[in-house]
């Protein structure tokens, strides 16, 4: 996708306040990276993604931008906490499971594209096989009369089956292969061709029972992902998938911090967390790595981690992983302002959530704008007197002030609930000042 810097800190702007400095590196990192693909070869392998790191305390936006980046540019991406991998040979998931997990996701946008593009004949597949159930087959010799009536007798079958109506019927369907899918990614390769020969053991075994009755309705759904497999050219979409993701994928290298050794704790340090660091090296530098799908070279998988780093500072990551992070951004910590607007600017505020979630039920609630203040200033207050858990505490600050109402919306129904700085304070107060209360409930 072709958008400007601007653009994409624009359409950032709508989901995630502040955090101007993030918003642009990321922003520039990814047109670089269509800058890139626009030169020819030769120039294009010398051009490496700058790998960013950004730092910020909890709840501040980090996973928010990138998680909004990936939905608007659908590039692969996927989000990896450091923390769950360990040093090859321990128990737990080794490092190059995240450039396959990586892969899948690709895949997996690709098929949807694919698809999207042959949903008419996905859907007609569909639609005949049901068809096809419900109408007995016309006879060879049936004469031209016949076969004129049969037409528009299936016509008419065609619309029943379109429109819904016949969703309730039962109707028999043979799948061709039970597909028993192990879909764990931290395989190596060789362990997932011996999963699949499994697969297609058991296909063999269940032959028998290959067939079963279903409803309509549900036949829609299940045909569907056997037109996809007949329909679609699964070589080509794993091919492109690999392209995409070596050229344009993102991984969001989370909880970085927590595999990095701090000076304060040396000692009590689990010695595996140097292990995974020296594993990412050649990853996040690039490498290649082999797939289910074929093999992927990581040279330009742009990296993005992101850390608290409370306890350990990103000094305290060996030296050779810190180098491959040159691009560093701080995300400052939320304001009472900035929670407030978070509130009331965001295109998927929570208040808009809640009032969306008590329409449900017919209650019409309405914030009036001291109350929004009100809870931006106590949930400030509050991360002030515990710890700053960042904009996530706005969540467990509304879901107190809402408890109540929410319970008993049912009595409300048709009403309009208005909220008031009056009953916000009268929620909290008590609760934000005493230290020990806001720990628990807060
Ligand atoms: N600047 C912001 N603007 C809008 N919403 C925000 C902002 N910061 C955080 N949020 C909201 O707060 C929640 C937590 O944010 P996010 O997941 O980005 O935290 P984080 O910085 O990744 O924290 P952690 O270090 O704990 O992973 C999300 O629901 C997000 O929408
Ligand atoms: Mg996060």
């Amino acid at each position: 996708m072709n958008l400007t810097p601007k653009e994409i800190v624009e359409y950032l702007d709508k989901y995630v306040i502040s955090q101007k400095n993030a918003k642009k590196t990321i922003a520039l990192a990814l047109r670089t990276r269509y800058r890139r693909m626009q030169l020819d070869e030769t120039m294009r392998a010398e051009i490496m993604p700058k790998n960013i790191l950004m730092i910020g305390s909890t709840g501040v936006g980090k996973t928010e931008i990138s998680r909004r980046l990936a939905k608007m540019m659908k590039v692969p991406f996927i989000k990896v906490e450091a923390s769950k991998y360990t040093e090859v040979g321990f128990v737990g998931r080794d490092v190059e499971s995240m450039i396959r997990d990586l892969v899948v996701n690709s895949i997996s946008i690709v098929k949807t594209e694919q698809e999207e593009l042959n949903l008419s004949k996905i859907d007609n597949y569909v639609l005949n096989k049901i068809v096809e159930k419900l109408l007995p087959p016309l006879p060879n010799a049936a004469s031209e009369s016949k076969k004129d009536d049969y037409q528009r007798l299936l016509e008419a079958m065609e619309k029943r089956v379109e429109s819904g109506e016949m969703d309730e019927r039962i109707i028999e369907l043979e799948f061709d292969k039970i597909h028993v899918e192990f879909n764990d990614t931290n395989l190596p390769p060789e362990m997932a061709k011996v999963q699949e020969s499994f697969s297609k053991v058991f296909a063999q075994i269940n032959k028998e029972d290959n067939k079963k009755e279903v409803r309509v309705k549900d036949a829609k759904i299940l045909l569907r992902q056997e037109a996809s497999v007949k329909l679609l050219d699964i070589n080509s979409i794993n091919a492109e998938a690999l392209r995409r993701a070596e050229n344009g994928g993102i991984i969001f290298l989370d909880e970085i911090d927590k595999i990095a050794l701090s000076e304060k704790s040396q000692g009590r340090n689990d010695p595996s967390k140097e292990g995974v660091q020296r594993d990412l090296l050649p990853i996040v530098e690039g490498s290649s790595v082999s797939t289910k799908y074929g093999t992927i070279n990581t040279d330009h998988i742009l990296f993005i981690a992101a850390g608290a780093f409370h306890v350990s500072k990103p000094s305290d990551l060996i030296p050779e992983l810190q180098g491959r992070f040159p691009l560093r951004v701080e995300l400052e910590s939320l304001t009472e302002e900035t929670l407030y607007q978070i509130l009331t600017q965001t295109q998927n505020s929570l208040l808009k959530q809640y009032t969306a979630l008590l329409g449900v039920e017919g209650v019409t609630l309405r914030f009036e704008d001291e109350a929004i203040r009100a809870i931006a200033k106590l949930s400030h207050r509050a991360n002030e007197l515990t710890e700053d858990i960042g904009a996530r505490r706005l969540h467990t600050v509304l879901e107190k002030v809402l408890e109540e109402i929410s319970y008993d919306a049912d009595e409300h129904n048709g009403e309009e609930v208005v909220i008031t700085a009056k009953l916000v304070h009268e929620k909290l107060d008590e609760i934000v000042e005493d230290n020990d209360l806001s720990r628990y409930i807060l």
